[in-house]
């Protein structure tokens, strides 16, 4: 089949576009998981586990699919997940999914591992933007991290939870994917197969960990795997006091980013998180880990009142937006969801991807027979 950024109407199409114009290790570190990937199928699958039962005649001409989460307003319940290394997927990077974020009104995660610069993104756009912090052994760069995000008018901090030690992301052992990439023969044969990405990466500004450079050579001049770079770099001691304390330096909305049990959903409320992001990192670290979505309905039971609840992860249709509402969540974000358009198209593909998504949300809830999100709750969910 022709493929081409036009007739790319869902994630799945995009996927086979970043899986042309990529060399392999980077399609493959974006497309891996951990292990046997099951926990990585399952985020998805776990949606059609459960069907939707909509009603009809319902005046449905007019939707407002907005949605308030951390205080933010969001034009859709959809984000962007922080993905790390962007600028290695497409030469744009970061740029072209802040551009694409904010013509969608929706919010941006920038990660700590990211590959511009917080202060840039911050000049750039005016729409709500996440920072994602790993809590790393270096307490000066978690500091210069922290005022980085302020200075740059970041509105939330995001702490990730899930990420204390490397997943075991065996694609990546095989194809020695490592950032920046390492130059072998295989590498180079799979970039001179790749020549559009290639003269990009080579040719343009120097690839590089934009608010990590000035403290560890792994921000650029080292090539590291991402497994090594969690196990060796990221405080492995981190608690609860950690996370406490780095919401009080934060000062503003705070989230934690992986949780996935009840227990520790009790525990974000307890010290006073504003939202958990329900993750397991796109099954990239604990394969057998369950689903966001199948976690949600039981998190939002015990404190969809106390704490804004997102559904991070496995989302490729706008119906799974409309079952992990249903179900609970405030508001839903994923990574590969815009990443696979990245790689493929830069802006023009982020913009293709958020606009798919979003007009299959508001198409679905217009056939559940709802104008507004706040009407989709657990009566119309059946779990098979
Ligand atoms: C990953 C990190 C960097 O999953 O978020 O690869």
């Amino acid at each position: 089949m022709f493929r081409s950024l036009n007739n790319s109407h869902n994630v799945e199409d995009l996927r086979l576009l970043a899986k042309q114009r990529l060399p392999g290790p980077i399609f493959h570190y974006i497309d891996g998981a951990a292990e046997d990937e099951t926990t990585y199928r399952r985020n998805t699958a776990a949606y059609e586990d459960c069907d939707l039962v909509p009603n009809v005649l319902a005046g449905v001409q007019d939707i407002d699919m907005s949605v308030t989460v951390m205080g933010q307003k969001l034009a859709m319940p959809l984000f962007c997940s922080p993905t790390a290394l962007q600028r290695l997927f497409h030469h744009e990077g970061e740029r072209a999914v802040a551009r694409a974020a904010e013509k969608f009104g929706t919010m941006f995660g920038v990660s700590a591992l990211g590959s511009v610069k917080l202060a840039e993104i911050g000049e750039m756009i005016s729409t709500p933007k996440l920072f994602q912090f790993y809590f790393h052994k270096d307490r000066g760069l978690n500091a210069a991290m922290v005022e980085r995000a302020k200075a740059a008018n970041f509105d939330t901090l995001a702490l990730t939870v899930d990420t204390i030690t490397g997943g075991n992301r065996e694609r990546d052992l095989y194809t020695g994917f490592t950032s920046p990439p390492r130059l072998t023969l295989k590498s180079l044969f799979s970039f001179a197969t790749h020549p559009s990405w290639a003269l990009n990466y080579f040719f343009r500004e120097k690839f590089e960990l934009a608010e990590l450079k000035d403290y560890v050579e792994q921000g650029s001049n080292i090539a590291i795997s991402i497994g090594d770079y969690f196990g060796g770099m990221l405080d492995q001691s981190m608690n609860w006091d950690d996370a406490a304390a780095l919401k009080e330096s934060w000062g503003g909305p705070f989230c934690l980013k992986g949780i996935m049990s009840v227990a520790d959903a009790r525990k974000a409320v307890e010290i006073g998180a504003d939202a958990i992001m329900v993750s397991n990192h796109g099954g990239r670290q604990l394969d057998g880990s369950r689903s966001p979505f199948d976690q949600i309905a039981e998190i939002a039971d015990a404190v969809g009142n106390d704490i804004d609840i997102i559904c991070d992860g496995g989302i490729r249709r706008g119906s799974h937006v409309i079952k992990a509402l249903a179900a609970g969540a405030k508001a839903c974000s994923g990574g590969r969801m815009y990443l696979y358009a990245l790689a493929a198209a830069g802006q023009p593909g982020v913009e293709k991807a958020l606009g798919n998504l979003r007009s299959e949300i508001e198409r679905d809830m217009k056939l559940m027979g709802v104008t507004h999100v706040d009407q989709l709750n657990r009566d119309m969910l059946r779990y098979r």
